[in-house]
């Protein structure tokens, strides 16, 4: 193997241009192709920076190019030439570069190359598993290479806004206290304290709340966070928060300094407008208009209710559920009145899977409306339904009669499928709203109690604080979501500041005294020692890069994600410890694993 030596790399590939034609350059990189046309050598070299296409001739060099002759692909070199003007004919537009080449003058191959198991190339077809394993290659790829470093923009744009702002960084512990709520913990195990564990944060809540308590006024971080929790595209066991806490502030301090980061965000790194401020709705609004707390506004087919248009109608299925408090409600599918009678199938399929009992259509078709439930309802039930759902020729209505969570579901999932499936959705629209006044608690089935909507230091709205042990259900919180584009990107609150107030959610939650005070009786201590109100926030980091670089999964803006099943392809992590490592930990495990690596 060569060395550099008296070669010193002096440009990069993808920044040569037209004004470094006539000097002599030296590159490092890797062998992205080689094509060999007999007397000339032709060497696409990458770097971070982009590729420039290197000749090699014996004219210019007889030994460079013998070296040529042996490279592959992936080969790691140096060379030096000098930058020339490509014919005109050979022009390449598809390259940043395509005006110019480099004569080889040197080559030194800095290290050889297996055979990559796929071609690093943008827009291959390879299995997320293989990429994941040989992720370093991977990450070669310029799409990789672009979203990491917008990912660095991104932060680096956060930490100088906030700075500008007066927010201080504070790190907060890796390890934990394990609470109660939220997802499933991730556990470490205490060697020293046998039989105890840490918990790795599923989020800085309790600590930057405290540091309120401490002084600290303005408090950010760009923190990891882990929850045990099924996996998703937008979803893994680890994942990056930029996390704000206030004090002396209400929810609109919170709204509109978050609202002018995002702006100013998004000018910065990818050149976007962002208009503020953001529109508003209500939860009760976003669930009503959209099926959703998170809707997607870059278009329409907002769901209508036909329960007044269909009340008295013959047909029993709408009847009980009116009767029996539920809703019938629709979407108007513009222009997809002859869809294929398989596709109406496939769709009651579709809502099934968010417990719809059924999908009822109407199509305004050329000879008019056809349903397989005309026969139940009159003339004048049929036209108040069009004329609700201003349902013109071509149109195709959807119907989901249920109780209001059911058809917010199944409607809200069946209008975000159909925009799909037409491609109603611009990808380069960028749609923001605010979500609030959440309620506070959500009333869970299985454990037959409320829980916590947000989670349960969010501060009760001031005018709902009465009902909180009357009527939890009717109580809403001081809390917020940002959503972009049909994401959850943000979410956060006013916090409770006074000892009693706390006590009084922990109590409608169902925790005990003894509970609360085991669990968060240092918060609650920290309380009484001169709260200041506060409030603050935090964004999913990962959600808004995959936004930002357009990509539909957060692991494509993760330099190492996980898998669905929480693995690390690379490093095979989670991996089986000798008996000694459990041993010294007071564990034992109740699978046998092969434990021979004692
Ligand atoms: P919350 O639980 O809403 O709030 O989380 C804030 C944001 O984090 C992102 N997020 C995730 N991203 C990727 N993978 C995950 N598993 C994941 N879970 C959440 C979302 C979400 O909006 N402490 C509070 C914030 C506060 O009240 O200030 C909190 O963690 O984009
Ligand atoms: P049925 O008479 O039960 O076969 O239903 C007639 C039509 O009404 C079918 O197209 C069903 O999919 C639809 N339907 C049944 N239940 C519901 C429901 N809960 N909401 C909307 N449509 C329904």
């Amino acid at each position: 193997m060569d060395t550099m030596v008296g070669l010193k790399r002096t440009h990069s590939c993808g920044e040569l241009n037209r004004e470094n034609v006539g000097q002599e350059v030296t590159l490092c990189g890797w062998v992205s192709r080689r094509r060999d046309h007999g007397g000339l050598i032709f060497i696409d070299l990458r770097d971070r920076s982009g590729y420039v296409q290197v000749v090699f001739s014996p004219e210019v060099s007889e030994q460079a190019f013998k070296s040529a002759e042996n490279v592959r692909t992936e080969y790691v070199l140096a060379i030096r030439g000098k930058v020339q003007h490509r014919a005109p004919e050979t022009v390449n537009p598809n390259m940043s570069t395509g005006s110019i080449e480099v004569f080889g003058a040197e080559l030194r191959l800095l290290n050889s190359a297996k055979t990559p198991p796929f071609y690093i190339q943008d827009n291959v077809d390879v299995d997320e598993t293989v990429r994941l394993k040989y992720r370093y290659l991977d990450l070669r790829r310029p799409e990789m290479q672009r979203n990491l470093i917008l990912r660095h923009k991104v932060t680096k744009f956060m930490r100088d806004f906030f700075d500008k702002q007066g927010f201080v960084e504070i790190e907060t512990p890796m390890l934990t206290k394990s609470t109660p709520e939220g997802a499933r913990d991730y556990l470490v195990p205490s060697r020293v304290n046998p039989g105890k564990f840490y918990a790795l944060p599923q989020s800085p809540q309790i600590f930057k709340q405290i540091l309120m308590v401490a002084g600290m006024e303005k408090y950010f971080q760009i923190v990891r966070c882990f929850r045990d929790e099924d996996l998703r595209a937008d979803r893994q066991p680890e994942f990056t928060q930029l996390d704000i806490e206030m004090s002396f502030i209400d929810r609109e301090d919170v709204l509109c300094i978050m609202e002018n980061m995002v702006a100013g965000l998004f000018k910065e790194a990818i050149g976007a407008d962002v208009i503020t401020p953001f529109l508003r709705l209500t939860y009760q609004e976003a669930m009503d208009r959209f099926g959703s707390d998170k809707p997607d506004l870059r278009f329409g087919m907002e769901l209508v209710d036909l329960s007044d248009a269909v009340r008295g109608s013959d047909f029993k299925v709408f009847e009980t559920v009116l009767q029996q408090g539920g809703q019938v409600k629709a979407i108007n599918v513009k222009g997809y009145a002859n869809a294929p009678r398989r596709e109406l199938d496939g769709l009651v399929q579709f809502v099934a899977t968010y417990g719809a009992k059924g999908l009822a259509w109407l199509s305004y078709g050329e000879e008019g409306i056809k349903s397989p439930i005309l026969k139940f309802f009159s003339e004048q039930h049929i036209q108040a339904i069009s004329k609700t759902m201003q349902a013109e020729k071509d149109d195709l209505v959807l119907i989901v009669a249920d109780q209001a969570n059911v058809v917010a579901a199944a409607l809200g999932q069946l209008r975000l499928e159909m925009a799909k499936r037409l491609n109603l959705v611009d990808p380069n629209k960028l749609s923001f709203l605010w979500v609030i006044d959440f309620p506070m608690f959500e009333y869970d089935e299985d454990e037959k109690r409320w829980v916590a909507m947000h989670h349960m230091f969010t501060s009760p709205r001031d005018e709902d604080v009465q009902y909180l042990e009357s009527d939890p259900g009717r109580v809403k919180a001081k809390a917020y979501d940002m959503v972009l584009n049909g994401t959850e990107i943000g979410g956060g609150s006013i916090r409770i500041y006074q000892r009693d107030l706390q006590e009084k959610v922990f109590k409608a939650i169902g925790f005990s005294s003894e509970e609360a005070i085991q669990k968060f009786g240092f918060l609650l201590e920290a309380f009484e020692f001169g709260t200041p109100p506060h409030g603050g926030i935090a964004f999913g980091l990962d959600r808004l890069v995959m936004i930002m670089a357009q990509r539909n999964s957060i692991r494509d803006v993760i330099a190492f994600p996980k898998t669905q099943s929480a693995t690390d392809m690379m490093s095979q992590a989670p991996s089986e410890v000798t008996v000694h490592q459990l041993r010294e930990l007071s564990i034992k495990t109740s699978i046998i694993n092969k434990q021979k690596m004692e």
